[in-house]
């Protein structure tokens, strides 16, 4: 782990509040796996405080990508960043998800900002895996396809694709599955990992998620990111360290 200035190289909208920034850092590009993340000092001054964490979205040799959504002042300042301008980024945090087990469709489910992390995860997996996705978010304007290959679509207003929850929609096309040859990849809001996660225990599949919390220093120091396990000799682990992917198993969310 070490911090890096990145140059921006673009920062681009992508969505009605989603933005794709694109920074020079072959250190990090060639040092981080898919659904690792870094935590971002977004401004020169003392405010924000915190860094802000971000899935690493992709990365070519010598970038590395971020795909955001405006929440608060860290994010709205994020999306200012003009090209040239330095990025103090803090790289390689976390564990991310096990791609190369032995299974041989990847269902990659994602709701909302949650696509971030799959366009790397896609890249990572072509020619290896088969690969199905399954995005969902709240209306047309919340679908984040930037990346995906092989996707379906599902709406809570039903404004495209499936009427429903993404979460719902993977429900109805389990049967068109080999479930024991399957393995899924989450992200997305708690709620939707909840729901998939009660999914695939009890269909009994192998489903790896990637856990949304707050977080501080992002490298195991201020404790700040608890998640409870379901074993129970060791009651916490931490979402920035452990996590933030975890295997539906081991995890109460
Ligand atoms: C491991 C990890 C990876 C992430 N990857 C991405 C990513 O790739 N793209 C992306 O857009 N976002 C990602 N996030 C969320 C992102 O870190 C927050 O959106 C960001 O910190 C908000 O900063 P802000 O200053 O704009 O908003 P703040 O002013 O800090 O918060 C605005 C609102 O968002 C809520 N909020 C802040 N952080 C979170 C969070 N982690 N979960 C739920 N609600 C939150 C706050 O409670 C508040 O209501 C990730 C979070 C984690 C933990
Ligand atoms: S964010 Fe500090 S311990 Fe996880």
């Amino acid at each position: 782990m070490n911090i890096y200035k990145a140059p921006v190289v673009s920062n681009q909208k992508i969505g009605k509040l989603t933005y794709l920034l694109k920074a020079y850092s072959p250190e990090i590009a060639n040092n981080i796996s898919p659904a690792q993340f870094c935590n971002i000092k977004v401004s020169e001054s003392d405010f924000p405080l915190l860094r802000r964490p971000f899935s690493i979205c992709d990365v070519d040799d010598k970038h590395i990508y971020f795909m955001f959504d405006i929440h608060g002042e860290g994010t709205r300042m994020l999306a200012a960043k003009n090209e040239g301008e330095k990025i103090d980024v803090l790289s390689p945090l976390g564990k991310g998800y096990a791609l190369d087990d032995d299974y041989d469709t990847a269902v990659l489910i994602a709701g909302g900002i949650g696509a971030a992390p799959f366009p790397f995860v896609t890249n990572y997996l072509k020619g290896k895996k088969e690969i199905l996705s399954f995005i969902g978010g709240r209306s047309e304007e919340n679908i984040i396809t930037y990346g995906f290959e092989n996707y379906v679509i599902a709406t809570d207003d039903g404004s495209s694709g499936f009427h429903g929850n993404v979460i719902e929609l993977f429900k109805s096309r389990l049967n068109s599955f080999q479930k024991e040859r399957i393995k899924v990849f989450g992200c997305g809001p708690n709620p939707m990992l909840r729901a998939l996660k009660k999914l695939c225990i009890g269909e009994n599949i192998n489903a790896e998620i990637s856990v949304e919390c707050a977080m501080a220093c992002g490298f195991g120091i201020c404790q700040g990111c608890p998640v409870e396990n379901t074993e129970e000799h060791e009651k916490y682990s931490l979402v920035c360290q452990d996590g933030p992917v975890f295997n539906v198993k081991d995890v109460i969310i």
